[in-house]
């Protein structure tokens, strides 16, 4: 079989934070076109691949993505045009091996990770497949993940005091895809009564959640619980649980952590996130110490595991070799899953595979500045891994991606759920 690539081509677009990135088109010997709109972080891992931007003051502060385009459409649309692959592990590895460098740094991550996702859905398509479909591995089996809608924003996703990055409401109770999003969406419209008879600001952050002037995280856990709820829904893990994700990275400072006021050691730390638990329906806990925290993230791991899932994001960057090292040091129980954080889909699909062999949850994850792509609602399906986060229920770049997922359940009888 295989496939012929006869056309690679980038353009300059922007995201949803109006600062550039790339839009990726791949065409296919049998005519086929796919499109692939490149995601980017703000509170990313240190050691993400490397996202090229042009660094000219001239244009958009510096953030333009013209180099990276340009690597596209030269470089790599030389070396794939005309060239028949087997798969897209073959392809992902030509542009690994063409860049040359251990974390994409030549030629661009944000380049070369939207070439692969474009490549994907090409042939998805050219197959006649849903891309699910074609990202699903043999040994699994596809389904609906549970969405977390991120309802309030904090630390570098907002211009408030909550050092607290994300507060996540996940329907872990829902009987289907469709009323998992209708509870997101009931919570999201409850919350924001609340807010607004507190005469607190209901302006959004960068991933659709609310934003409001509050600096304690328990104040905001207790908000999150009062409109599940008046919403009518059951808090905890029988309807609507929270899932956090402090990206304590962002306030790690000379060995402490500088948060809600405080300054707090990782073992004072992980007791502040035992009293969260206790009082709280929290369920999963993503990032809860910073990236270079390894022994405060073990010991997190050890005095919480038996209550909640510990994601690592920052410190696991969606790549496999330090997922290994993380699953063998005891370190977190579930890794974040993003693209863009390793730069292809090939590795991307090889870091969920190593999650799995070790019995380690996933969740596949959007980033703060998004396009309109759907790519990661198909990854969530497709790896079968249960989980998903794309933000709030508001907003173009992030309903796109929860509506793309109930589009699928209308289509095909696939089980909703997490995994195991
Ligand atoms: P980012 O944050 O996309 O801004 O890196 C998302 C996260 O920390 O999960
Ligand atoms: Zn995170």
């Amino acid at each position: 079989m295989g496939f012929t690539v006869t056309g690679v081509k980038a353009v300059e677009i922007l995201d949803s934070r109006s600062r550039p990135t790339l839009a990726v088109t791949v065409t296919l010997g049998d005519g086929t076109v796919a499109r692939a709109g490149v995601p980017s972080g703000a509170s990313t891992g240190s050691q993400e691949a490397v996202e090229l931007r042009d660094g000219d003051p001239k244009r958009f502060g510096g953030s333009g993505v013209l180099g990276a385009v340009g690597n596209v459409n030269g470089e790599i649309a030389e070396a794939l045009r005309g060239r028949t692959f087997t798969d897209l592990d073959e392809l992902d590895h030509t542009l690994i091996d063409l860049d040359g460098t251990d974390n994409k740094s030549r030629l661009g991550a944000n380049a070369v990770v939207g070439v692969s996702m474009a490549a994907a859905r090409g042939l998805a398509i050219a197959a006649g497949l849903p891309l699910w479909q074609t990202l699903n591995p043999t040994d699994v089996t596809p389904r609906l993940p549970v969405p977390h809608f991120n309802v309030v924003n904090g630390g570098v996703h907002a211009p408030n005091d909550l050092d607290f990055q994300e507060f996540m409401v996940a329907p872990l109770g829902a009987p289907t895809m469709a009323e998992a999003v209708r509870a997101g969406a009931e919570v999201y419209a409850a919350l924001r009564s609340l807010l607004m008879g507190k005469g607190l600001a209901t302006g959004l952050g960068d991933e659709g959640g609310f934003a409001p002037q509050i600096g304690q995280p328990e104040e905001v856990l207790g908000l999150l619980v009062q409109a599940i709820e008046s919403a009518g829904y059951q808090p905890g893990r029988d309807g609507v649980a929270i899932a956090l994700d402090p990206a304590a990275s962002e306030f790690y400072r000379d060995g402490a952590y500088q948060v809600a006021g405080e300054t707090l050691s990782s073992d004072d730390m992980i007791t502040r996130y035992e009293e969260l638990v206790a009082a709280f329906p929290v369920w999963s806990l993503e990032d809860g110490l910073a990236e270079g925290d390894w022994d405060g993230n073990v010991r997190l791991t050890e005095r919480l595991a038996d209550r909640i899932q510990l994601v690592g994001d920052d410190n696991l960057v969606t790549n496999p070799a330090i997922i290994a090292k993380a699953i063998a040091l005891g370190a977190d129980t579930a890794a974040l899953i993003k693209v863009n954080q390793i730069g292809t889909v090939t590795e991307t699909l090889e870091a969920m595979a190593v999650c799995r062999a070790a019995g380690w949850a996933q969740m596949v994850s959007h980033r703060s500045g998004e396009t309109e792509d759907t790519f990661i609602a198909d990854l969530a399906v497709g790896s079968g891994c249960g989980q998903l986060k794309s933000g709030a229920p508001a907003r173009g770049e992030r309903v796109a991606k929860y509506n793309r997922l109930v589009e699928i359940e209308t289509a095909e009888s696939l089980p909703f759920g997490l995994a195991g």
